[in-house]
């Protein structure tokens, strides 16, 4: 038992009215089995990208916190996410990182499960059952889906709100992340496998540093001496190969009360193309092509460009190099950071090439930047552990009182501030959720009806 209601969250160890927080949420055990009880399966988790399973039957292994869940489009094109564990005795039913199957036979003995999730199979039904067991009581346990223009996300929890009422306004954010680099909703495709790797940190280390920390940029000063741009120039984003040379400002934006986080850039009016690419025809026509398509349709809407966020609790999403995962829980001292990247479906193999040279560079555990982060991260969980330094706690203070700072142009969503000075008020909106749910326990486990589900 995790000591439900001995830790007092909200005004104890996450004290926003000073700016507060204790150490121990990163470290504790007790903290941490508190957020698998409270936070995760009460959460709407990414779990992968529909062009991972393009085909009828296609599957992956996903997780959602530290379970293995199935994610499959069945025989009929439907999504579903169900947990890997048998119902007879919680075996994996599906060993296979990806595949293609409408069964998931049992490897411990033999109950057969199809692709919507019923159990269609039970060895020895008549000598050793006698025709006893309810087969359709005994399917795989689904969580909800939603697929939101392509990223797939589950919950647990049926008293949830649904997928686009639980990320409020970061709506806006999230449609520009969607968005192809035109600016249409045409079809991004994940581009091999899942980077999955290990890092010796709480997953929160991550959620947080993607959801606003522009202040670690020093961090990377090694980074930025080298040539880490797709387009050639000293750099690390995509998208300083339109805007270097032009007046922008940095956008830090949080949405509450869900917690979510966003960063982005608001170019000056009227911005242009500047050719970037120019040993790379092909290349360079898409881009140019593609900013000025961007800016035609959407207008001055066309004026933000989106750095990424996170969509609590463990989802970051990073724009220009379009990748998307989670941060894995994996006990209060390590994350399993699960990770796709993807590219438009429709650019030309040249681009392609580019974005995945890019990629490799920046970001997992090959990027440079990446690396920085990790060294970071792992270093600073450690010193979160130590018995004296976990007497002391951390100030989230930077920026409060200077808040009010609001934004002009009404469509951006949420809570928007200029971050010249950069500013920790998303960490603040994405602590303030987080105390929030750990300071209210679900009153019972909400079980979904499997038998329902899997109708
Ligand atoms: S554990 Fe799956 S059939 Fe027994
Ligand atoms: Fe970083």
């Amino acid at each position: 038992m995790s000591g439900a209601g001995s830790i007092r969250y909200k005004g104890g160890l996450v004290n926003l009215d000073k700016g507060m927080i204790s150490r121990d949420i990163f470290t504790s055990q007790q903290v941490y089995e508190d957020e698998l009880e409270r936070i995760f399966p009460r959460s709407w988790l990414f779990v992968g990208h529909e062009s991972q399973v393009p085909e009828p039957g296609d599957y992956i292994l996903a997780r959602m916190a530290e379970e293995s869940v199935i994610f499959n489009r069945d025989r009929h094109g439907k999504l579903h996410v169900f947990l890997n564990n048998c119902r007879h005795r919680g075996m994996r039913v599906c060993r296979y990182d990806k595949g293609n199957s409408t069964k998931f036979a049992c490897p411990f003995h033999a109950w057969v499960f199809n692709d919507e999730g019923a159990l269609v199979g039970v060895p020895k039904m008549d000598s050793a059952y006698h025709n006893e067991l309810d087969k359709s009581q005994w399917g795989l346990i689904e969580a909800r889906v939603y697929s939101y223009r392509g990223y797939v996300f589950a919950c647990w929890d049926e008293a949830v709100p649904d997928f686009e009422t639980s990320i409020g306004d970061l709506r806006f954010y999230f449609d520009d992340y969607c968005e192809l680099p035109d600016g249409t909703y045409g079809d991004w495709e994940a581009f091999g496998g899942i980077f999955k790797w290990r890092v010796p940190c709480n997953w929160k280390w991550g959620a947080e540093n993607f959801s606003g920390d522009y202040y670690h940029n020093p961090s990377h000063a090694s980074v930025d001496a080298v040539v880490l741009s797709p387009a050639g120039v000293k750099g690390r984003h995509t998208y300083d190969t339109i805007t270097r040379k032009r007046e922008v400002e940095l956008l830090n934006i949080c949405v509450r009360p869900e917690g979510h986080t966003a960063r982005g850039q608001l170019f000056a009016e009227n911005y242009e193309y500047l050719p970037t690419y120019q040993e790379m025809a092909v290349v360079e026509d898409y881009f140019r092509d593609c900013c000025n398509k961007r800016q035609s349709l959407r207008g001055e809407k066309a004026r933000f460009f989106g750095h990424g966020g996170t969509i609590f609790p463990n989802v970051s999403f990073s724009n220009g190099v379009q990748s998307m995962g989670s941060w894995h829980p994996n006990g209060p001292n390590e994350t399993q950071v699960w990770r796709i990247f993807l590219v438009p479906k429709e650019a030309p193999d040249e681009v392609k090439d580019v974005l995945r040279h890019y990629v490799i560079r920046y970001q997992g555990p090959s990027g440079l930047t990446e690396q920085d982060d990790m060294e970071n991260w792992g270093s600073a969980h450690e010193g979160s552990r130590g018995t004296i330094a976990r007497r002391y706690d951390y100030p989230y203070t930077m920026g409060m009182g200077h808040e009010s700072k609001g934004w002009s142009e009404e469509w951006l969503g949420g809570e928007v501030y200029v971050t010249e000075n950069v500013s920790e008020q998303n960490q603040r909106a994405y602590y303030e959720r987080w105390a929030d749910m750990m300071e209210h326990p679900p009153t019972a486990p909400q079980l979904r009806d499997t038998a329902a589900a899997a109708e």
